[in-house]
């Protein structure tokens, strides 16, 4: 056997370099809930698996006190990752999940759950993140489920210069070299969800798997990439490679860095439902119309 066609374990790292860079755009949602929409698929924007971003900041609670009133999901995963106040999760199972200050919830909505979505502060600065990612076929249909993921659980791998990586979902490594696994691993789509937090000037260094879907957001301050500047409210979608390094602007920053493997499926979404076909779109509207969205039994 040739050796020249196996890749080798101590090939130098190839940098993945900003792409894309995508503005979020001011959205509204919910019943009222003003926000930012950081991407959305599209057909000239495949984020596979990924299938949307918002950010919601305000210090005003004319612009969240609405919330997320009851409302249907299938065929996909939402993330809320929670920074700052108070919002609580009701499903139609009656589960109940408080997330506050540094918590997450990943709810797989399968073939379907209900739910709302409520600040639960009326003043106050109110702040986080919804990922949606995408569900592959073979999964669609399954049981609803979600895991509450309170911040202490959530761990931190700490980096040279004071900074630290949050890591959700996947694996990151601290300034030891010690892999630092999130609670959330072994999903088709192996999502990486960190929270990287980097003082001025700091450096970061970090794998990303070749062949994913990987892009950038940066929630405060602002990144250089290859020499490239990301201001806040930006995303950088990145090239192919096996290594993202950045560096803090003067202000440090924050940043999240999502990646996840592409499914390669056809996508067709009507609001809240994700599904490979126009036909299992119509019988989602359909189930919902007549109350089995969840199941036959609820
Ligand atoms: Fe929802």
């Amino acid at each position: 056997m040739s050796t020249d066609t196996i890749a080798s374990p101590t090939a130098s790292p190839v940098q993945r370099h900003v792409t894309t860079a995508l503005r979020g755009q001011p959205a509204e949602d919910g019943a009222g809930v003003r926000l930012t929409r950081v991407f959305q698929a599209r057909s000239t924007l495949n984020l596979d698996p990924f299938l949307m971003l918002d950010e919601f900041a305000s210090e005003q609670a004319d612009d969240y006190i609405a919330g997320f009133p009851s409302h249907p999901h299938r065929g996909f995963e939402t993330v809320t990752y929670m920074l700052q106040g108070h919002m609580l999760h009701e499903d139609h199972l009656g589960h109940q999940g408080h997330l506050r200050d540094g918590d997450v919830q990943w709810m797989t909505a399968g073939r379907g759950i209900i739910h709302s979505e409520m600040p639960q502060q009326k003043e106050g600065r109110m702040r986080g993140f919804q990922l949606w990612i995408n569900l592959p076929a073979a999964e669609k249909m399954k049981p609803a489920a979600y895991r509450d993921i309170p911040a202490a659980q959530i761990p931190r791998a700490e980096l040279a210069d004071g900074g630290w990586v949050k890591v959700i979902a996947g694996t990151a490594t601290d300034a030891q070299g010690q892999s630092v696994h999130g609670p959330i691993q072994g999903l088709s789509t192996e999502p990486l969800y960190l929270h990287a937090h980097l003082p001025v000037g700091a450096r970061w260094q970090t794998a990303v798997p070749a062949g994913h879907t990987a892009l950038v957001y940066v929630a405060d301050g602002e990144v250089l990439i290859d020499g490239r500047a990301l201001h806040q409210g930006w995303a950088g979608v990145l090239g192919d490679g096996t290594q993202l390094s950045l560096t803090a602007g003067p202000q440090g920053a924050d940043v999240l860095l999502l990646a996840g493997k592409p499914l390669r499926e056809p996508v067709v979404q009507y609001g809240p439902f994700v599904m490979n076909t126009r036909e299992e779109i119509d019988q989602a509207l359909r189930d919902y119309s007549q109350g089995t969205l969840t199941g036959p039994e609820n």
